[in-house]
């Protein structure tokens, strides 16, 4: 075979092929000293903050001279105060560092470098965010139990990533039955029905590239309040002695008023006959108790115990007695019926004995005419004789 090859070449064959082994030689070498490589090292997509500077890094692999030029979505940037970067070298980094970053800096940036015989290129995308700013309509709330409340939150600032909503550092669910949010530059929380438990601290957090940031809300849920008498129900005590009627109230620290009545009418405070923790006002801990100083007999009748919250009222009630002393007053306990009585009484013994002296009176006055009479006709019968 390489006979026929040998033999079929003539000279100008054999020059042909020279040529081409220097050509491929050449060619190879040109591309050697060419070889470039291009490669955007900020991760894709790359993230700035408004306000802030931002450097696309760019690494050039190359062995000779080569231009670098910048691309803002398609648009060729020029070096300014603005924008900076090394236009020539012989590879290393063409990084473009941006002075201070603008929302409408987003975009995509695209490194191209070139030499004599080759261009090569690549692109990433800016994304500019701003700085996120959250806040709360109130930082405490109250809510009633069993009604619907909303925790307002507001986030300025985009674009927003994430919004995540947690109570005392543990992270809600969006969309349960029991509450939900809005994902957007208004997150707030929603409860459908609000329990004792749902006491806490919430906390609206919004995240993006710039960073997070969260504001708290404390929400305290209160219950109508109950009152209860610990007193036995039928309160009886001796006069001149002190009463203590015991009112426990669950859950003091939401109590806003406590009140007294006696018979349904108001006691106050002023009355230095009562006295029981003054509270009107005041979140405090307190005993709801009354205290009555040296009762009287006036003292016995209803008493009842009120005490107030934003979610209602409730009240206990006790009969107090008071017992009477038993000595030198007792004239004062005779009822008006029973003076009446014993006055008809002593009436009736008088007109009795009255009576009884009459009738005596009329008998003897009978009894002596009938010895007159007597006498006067044995006087008559001895004149006869
Ligand atoms: C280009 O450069 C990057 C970074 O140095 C390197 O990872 C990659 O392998 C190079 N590619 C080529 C084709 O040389
Ligand atoms: C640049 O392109 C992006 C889309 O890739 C676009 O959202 C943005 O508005 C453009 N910016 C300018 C200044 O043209
Ligand atoms: C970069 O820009 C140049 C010039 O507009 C374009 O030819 C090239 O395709 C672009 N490269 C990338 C990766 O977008
Ligand atoms: C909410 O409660 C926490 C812990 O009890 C407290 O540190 C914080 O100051 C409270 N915030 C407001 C706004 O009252
Ligand atoms: C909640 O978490 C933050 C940060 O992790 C911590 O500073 C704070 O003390 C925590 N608060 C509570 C109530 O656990």
């Amino acid at each position: 075979m390489s006979m026929i090859f040998r033999g079929a070449m003539g000279p100008a064959s054999q020059s042909l092929v020279l040529f081409i082994v220097f050509c491929f030689i050449t060619t190879g070498t040109v591309s050697q000293n060419s070889h470039l490589n291009v490669t955007i090292l900020s991760s894709k997509p790359t993230f700035g903050i408004v306000g802030q500077p931002k450097t696309i890094l760019c690494q050039v692999s190359g062995t000779v001279l080569t231009t670098v030029t910048w691309y803002f979505n398609g648009t060729r940037l020029s070096i300014s105060s603005k924008y900076s970067w090394t236009q020539r070298l012989v590879g290393g980094r063409a990084d473009l560092t941006i002075s201070v970053l603008l929302k409408s800096d987003s975009g995509l940036y695209n490194c191209s470098v070139r030499n004599d015989a080759v261009t090569v290129s690549e692109s990433t995308i800016l994304s500019v965010e701003e700085i996120l700013h959250v806040t709360v309509h109130s930082g405490t709330e109250t809510g009633i139990v069993g009604q619907v409340k909303t925790l307002r939150c507001n986030v300025a600032g985009m674009p927003i990533t994430s919004v995540q909503w947690s109570v005392n550092n543990n992270t809600l669910v969006n969309n349960e039955m029991k509450y939900y949010w809005d994902t957007s530059s208004t997150p707030n929380l929603y409860f459908e029905s609000l329990t004792i438990a749902d006491t806490g601290m919430y906390t609206c957090s919004a995240t993006n590239h710039a960073g997070t940031d969260f504001a708290s809300i404390n929400l305290s849920v209160v219950a109508t309040p109950m009152v209860t008498i610990k007193n036995s129900r039928d309160l009886s005590v001796n006069e001149g002695g002190n009463v203590l009627i015991s009112c426990a109230i669950t859950d003091t620290t939401t109590i806003d008023s406590l009140q007294w009545y006696f018979n349904n009418k108001f006691l106050y405070h002023s009355d230095p006959h009562y006295f029981w923790s003054c509270i009107n006002g005041m979140k405090v801990p307190f005993d709801g108790s009354l205290r009555i100083y040296n009762v009287t007999p006036q003292d016995t009748g209803t008493y009842r115990c009120q005490a107030t919250n934003i979610a209602g009222a409730s009240e206990d009630s006790i009969h107090l007695k008071i017992v009477p002393k038993a000595n030198g007053n007792a004239v004062e306990l005779i009822s008006v019926k029973e003076i009446g009585l014993i006055v008809l009484g002593s009436l009736l013994a008088i007109c009795i004995i009255v009576i009884i002296i009459l009738a005596c009176c009329l008998r003897r006055k009978k009894e002596r005419k009938k010895t007159t009479t007597r006498m006067e006709s044995s006087m008559i019968s001895h004149d006869q004789s």
